[in-house]
């Protein structure tokens, strides 16, 4: 247990520290002892053993075994008395009650539907994560279907809900054909898990043939082709220049900077908001929460959140839909038949 974990875990030790300087030297080393049986008991706590390995879900160990397979939490766990290390969880469990345990905790050996939009949803955590229009990653191109929780656990098995998103424990490690469970380096990795010709994951095929295919051949275009993905930029273009603070040359953009799993009104899933992509951009310029609307197949909203144009030309003064501006064609053309995925002519995607 480190320093950090004493303090959060003790807040009282940590306010009494001051007072040290007043004792003695035997008197300092009985309040260690203090403190050291203190921690002690601590850690007999199941849930040092949990949060150590970062997992807080159940196994064929809970309570010995012996609470493994039991359906009513309620019997052995009273509400009140647990979480009191992690207030925000805390908060909203005990509003919302024994139904969520399993959300966080998994069905503890049992077949029960775990519980997500519960507690994720609009109302009760609007900003996590942020939603929009009827289009969701719902595993169907065909159709919009209803967000369930069944959606939300195949890429989100075990997260451990801390409020920091951590890429090997906020996302399911999928088992690859090529790699096996490798850790993610990025956030696209996981995307190309499933969105890859030939070693996709068997539970979640990919059957439709996308008019350009990419939702098959993501992994090609993305590392080979794409400007996005494997290719370097050099900063030496006609139209180079990104907003301030924000993204450089040779940066890898992930899938998700500009595509959302979490609803939106855009077709291929492109993000709606600002707040649904784009993680570097400075959070003054996110907070503004520019729009991204499309207009047929010109994209330039979305573009002109990362790209901003140093010298400018070919319209890149005119304002584009959401009000900023710095891209070419900005007055408004269709980019895909210049700029698509696995598209190596005029730099494609
Ligand atoms: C028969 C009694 C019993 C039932 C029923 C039960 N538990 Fe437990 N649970 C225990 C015991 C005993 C422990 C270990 C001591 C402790 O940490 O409280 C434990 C520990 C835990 C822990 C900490 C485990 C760890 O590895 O750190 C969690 C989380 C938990 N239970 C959740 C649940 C949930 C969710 C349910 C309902 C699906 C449930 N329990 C049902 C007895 C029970
Ligand atoms: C939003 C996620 C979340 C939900 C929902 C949730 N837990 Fe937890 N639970 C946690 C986390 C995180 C910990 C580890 C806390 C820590 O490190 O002290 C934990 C720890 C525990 C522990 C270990 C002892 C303790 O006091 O912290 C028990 C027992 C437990 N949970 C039972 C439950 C039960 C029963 C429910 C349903 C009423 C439930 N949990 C719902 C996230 C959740
Ligand atoms: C296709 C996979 C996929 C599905 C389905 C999915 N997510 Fe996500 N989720 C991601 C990825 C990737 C990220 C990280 C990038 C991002 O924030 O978009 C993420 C991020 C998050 C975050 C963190 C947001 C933040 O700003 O910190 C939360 C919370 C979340 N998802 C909850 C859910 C819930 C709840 C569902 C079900 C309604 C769900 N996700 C469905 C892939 C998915
Ligand atoms: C009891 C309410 C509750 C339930 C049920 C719940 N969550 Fe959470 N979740 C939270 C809270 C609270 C946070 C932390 C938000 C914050 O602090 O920013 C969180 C955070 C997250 C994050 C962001 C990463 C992180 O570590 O903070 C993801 C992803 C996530 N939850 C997915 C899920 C999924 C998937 C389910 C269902 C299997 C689920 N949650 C069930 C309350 C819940
Ligand atoms: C577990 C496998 C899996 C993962 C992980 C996954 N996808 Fe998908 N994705 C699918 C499947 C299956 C479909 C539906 C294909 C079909 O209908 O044939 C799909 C469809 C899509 C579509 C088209 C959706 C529509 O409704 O138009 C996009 C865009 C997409 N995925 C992007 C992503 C991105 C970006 C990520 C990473 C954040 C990701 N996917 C992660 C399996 C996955
Ligand atoms: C999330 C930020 C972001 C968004 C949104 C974005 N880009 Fe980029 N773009 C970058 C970064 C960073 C690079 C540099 C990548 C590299 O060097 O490998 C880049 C590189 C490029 C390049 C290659 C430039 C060169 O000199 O090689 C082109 C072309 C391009 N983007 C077009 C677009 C188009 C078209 C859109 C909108 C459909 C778009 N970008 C949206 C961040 C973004
Ligand atoms: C006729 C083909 C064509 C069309 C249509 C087109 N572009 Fe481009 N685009 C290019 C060329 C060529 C470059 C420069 C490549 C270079 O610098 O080598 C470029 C570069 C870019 C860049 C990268 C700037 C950088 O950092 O180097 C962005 C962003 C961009 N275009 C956005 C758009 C947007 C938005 C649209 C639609 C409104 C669009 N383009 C339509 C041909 C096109
Ligand atoms: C710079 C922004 C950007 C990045 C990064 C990006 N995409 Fe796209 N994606 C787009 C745009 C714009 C389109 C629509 C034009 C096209 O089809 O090429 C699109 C289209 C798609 C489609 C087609 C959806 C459909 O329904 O036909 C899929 C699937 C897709 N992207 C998946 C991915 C995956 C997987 C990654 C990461 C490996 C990724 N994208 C990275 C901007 C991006």
């Amino acid at each position: 247990m480190n320093v950090n974990s004493i303090v959060r875990h003790h807040p009282e030790v940590y306010a009494a520290k001051p007072c040290l300087g007043l004792l003695s030297a035997k008197g300092f080393i009985i309040v260690m002892l203090i403190l050291l049986a203190a921690l002690w008991s601590d850690s007999l706590w199941a849930r040092d053993i949990s949060q150590a390995s970062g997992n807080i879900i159940l196994d064929a160990s809970h309570g010995n075994g012996e609470a493994w397979g039991k359906r009513n939490c309620s019997s052995c766990h009273i509400i009140q008395k647990i979480h009191k290390n992690v207030p925000k969880i805390k908060a909203i469990v005990d509003v919302k009650g024994y139904s969520t345990c399993t959300g966080c905790h998994g069905s503890n050996g049992l077949k029960t539907e775990r519980q997500c939009l519960i507690c994720h949803n609009a109302k009760d955590l609007p900003l996590k994560p942020v939603r929009g229009g009827k289009h969701r990653h719902d595993f169907n191109a065909k159709k919009d279907l209803l967000t369930t929780s069944g959606q939300c656990v195949v890429c989100h098995e075990a997260s451990d809900m801390n409020g920091v998103f951590d890429l090997n424990i906020d996302l399911t490690v999928f088992n690859d054909a090529i790699v096996g469970l490798q850790p993610y380096a990025n956030k696209s990795e996981f995307c190309l898990r499933c969105h890859n010709v030939n070693h996709q994951q068997k539970k979640w095929p990919i059957t439709s043939q996308s008019s350009r295919n990419q939702i098959l051949r993501a992994e090609d275009h993305f590392r080979k082709t794409d400007a996005h993905g494997g290719v370097d930029g050099d900063a030496n273009g006609f139209y180079n220049g990104f907003r301030t603070g924000s993204y450089a040359y040779k940066t890898i953009v992930d899938c998700s900077d500009c595509h959302t799993s979490h609803g939106t009104q855009n077709s291929n899933l492109i993000i709606e908001n600002v707040l649904q992509g784009a993680p570097l951009l400075s959070a003054e310029f996110r907070n503004k929460a520019y729009k991204v609307t499309l207009a047929g197949d010109d994209y330039s909203d979305l573009c002109v959140l990362c790209h901003q144009m140093q010298t400018i030309s070919d319209g890149g003064d005119l304002p584009t839909r959401n009000g900023l501006s710095g891209v070419h064609f900005s007055e408004g053309r269709n980019c895909i038949t210049c700029h698509s995925h696995g598209e190596e002519a005029q730099k494609g995607l």
